[in-house]
């Protein structure tokens, strides 16, 4: 039988809210609907319900709260989780956020029990620990798609690593390149992004749970044993920080950030490779669309979209420091509204590494164009002087009097190739017929074997590395 003080807990908490005890009036309705975050923090159920589980089976182990009710706990609350996977479970504003929902529906499935799940815990800790277990989950997501792009990156740079390209510097074009060199550039941006989310993952995968609201807890809880059953590396040190800081959020932030700062410079190259002026790419039809008006458009609407996104998720970044920047110590609750910057962030990132991952394997390469582009415009002057360096001449020197050379073959509308060897010795005696070898793209490619150079031996030794690595992480993952 159920007492009457039973029926009123229970009733107390299906509708209405755990925390009212000490209010005389109901929470006006605007105030309901201006507070509530469960329109948002909905998506972190499956990790309450998971960090309530251990929490309880905590209290069992610690004697805080029967085994028994430990096990109706336990039970309900897996019950409730795979109600809401099915959709099953309305979710109510009233009850403001997805914790108190929970425990709400759990007092309605079982009752008394249900009452000492919060033993011991404050929301503050509680949703803290929610947050950090969906963004470890999500940073291995995140982590696992960037591989995959990586992956991508170093396979296109192995089937076109021949095709040469003009590398620009100012958007002008500077010196012949491969094209897989520039595309490793990428891979390397993106390793170094993949170093950052794994580095925030180290602090994002702390358990703040037995900080309770700010201070602690009088309970006699064993925080390591929550850690562990949640796989969880380290527990908190200071239970202020744990409920005050949102540091992990940022710094994940950041990295999707600069993540984003490398997939918008690659929209750009990809949007600008793809125009009429330049033709080095075509995008594939299927990641395309046209114009309503102009029949011959097609445009680069993906990569478009891409470097649009990363002004959110810059925006997002923002939104967190100035939410942070001035809130006294602990919790206050300006901190719900760290989530939503969050969740965007999060579903724009692996969004734009998705998209990606199925976009680029597509690119069709125009190999004459990229050479033909390599080929003009006097890429192959610094060679020149490089090569009356060889001849003893001092670089500074051998600059000028190629600057000479470049004039006399502009006026003419001639390349560098184009001039005869007795031109050439017009301006310097030390020219001699192999200077046009030195001159061809492949010759210059091939002769900048410096570290981290474009010689064609370097660039497959990098996609070689590359690949060895992407293997290892694979089987890491
Ligand atoms: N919904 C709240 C949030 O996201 C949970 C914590 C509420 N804590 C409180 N003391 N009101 O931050």
């Amino acid at each position: 039988m159920t007492s009457d003080h039973d029926k009123r807990l229970t009733r107390c908490a299906v509708s209405e809210k755990p925390w009212d005890g000490r209010f005389a009036e109901k929470t006006d309705q605007a105030v309901e609907s201006f507070t509530a975050s469960i329109g948002f923090d909905r998506r972190l159920y499956s990790y309450d319900i998971q960090g309530s589980i251990a929490h309880c089976r905590m209290l069992a182990k610690q004697s805080i709260i029967s085994e028994d009710d430990a096990s109706q706990i336990v039970e309900g609350l897996g019950r409730i989780g795979r109600h809401i996977e099915r959709g099953n479970i309305g979710l109510d504003q009233s009850l403001e956020d997805i914790h108190m929902n929970i425990e709400s529906r759990l007092v309605a499935e079982i009752g008394r029990a249900a009452q000492q799940l919060h033993t011991a815990r404050s929301r503050n800790d509680q949703v803290v620990l929610d947050v950090r277990m969906y963004l470890r989950d999500e940073v291995a997501s995140i982590l696992a798609r960037l591989t995959g792009l990586r992956r991508i990156l170093v396979e296109l740079a192995r089937k076109h690593v021949d095709v040469v390209m003009p590398g620009y510097t100012h958007l002008q074009r500077a010196q012949p390149v491969l094209f897989s060199h520039h595309l490793m550039a990428y891979y390397e941006m993106f390793k170094r992004d993949r170093a950052r989310f794994e580095d925030a993952l180290r602090r994002i995968n702390v358990m703040p749970l037995g900080s309770a609201a700010l201070a602690g807890t009088t309970y006699p809880i064993d925080a390591e044993y929550t850690a562990d059953l949640l796989e969880f590396p380290e527990v908190s040190v200071n239970s202020i920080d744990a409920v005050s800081s949102r540091d992990f959020i940022m710094e994940f932030l950041a990295a999707a950030s600069i993540c984003m700062v490398h997939m918008s410079r690659l929209s750009e190259e990809l949007i600008l490779w793809s125009s009429l002026e330049f033709g080095f790419v075509e995008i594939p039809d299927t990641f395309a669309t046209g114009s309503s008006i102009m029949p011959q458009k097609k445009n680069p609407d993906v990569p478009e979209l891409v470097r649009g996104r990363a002004g959110r998720v810059f925006g997002n970044l923002m939104a967190l420091l100035a939410l942070m920047k001035g809130l006294p110590l602990s919790y206050n609750r300006d901190m719900q509204e760290d989530k939503e910057p969050l969740f965007d962030t999060v579903d724009t990132v692996k969004a734009c590494l998705e998209v990606y991952e199925k976009l680029l394997p597509r690119l069709k390469l125009n190999r004459k164009a990229m050479e033909k582009a390599a080929s003009r415009g006097f890429l192959n002057a610094t060679d020149m002087a490089d090569y009356l360096v060889t001849k003893g001449v001092a670089f500074r020197d051998a600059h000028r009097c190629v600057g000479g050379v470049v004039r006399h073959a502009m006026d003419q509308d001639k390349e560098l190739l184009d001039l005869s060897l007795s031109e050439l010795k017009g301006f310097s005696k030390l020219f001699e017929e192999d200077i046009f070898d030195v001159l061809t793209l492949e010759q210059m490619v091939n002769r900048r074997v410096s570290a981290g150079g474009t010689a064609k031996e370097n660039v497959v030794k990098a996609i070689d590395k590359a690949q060895e690595a992407l293997e290892l992480e694979s089987a890491e993952n």
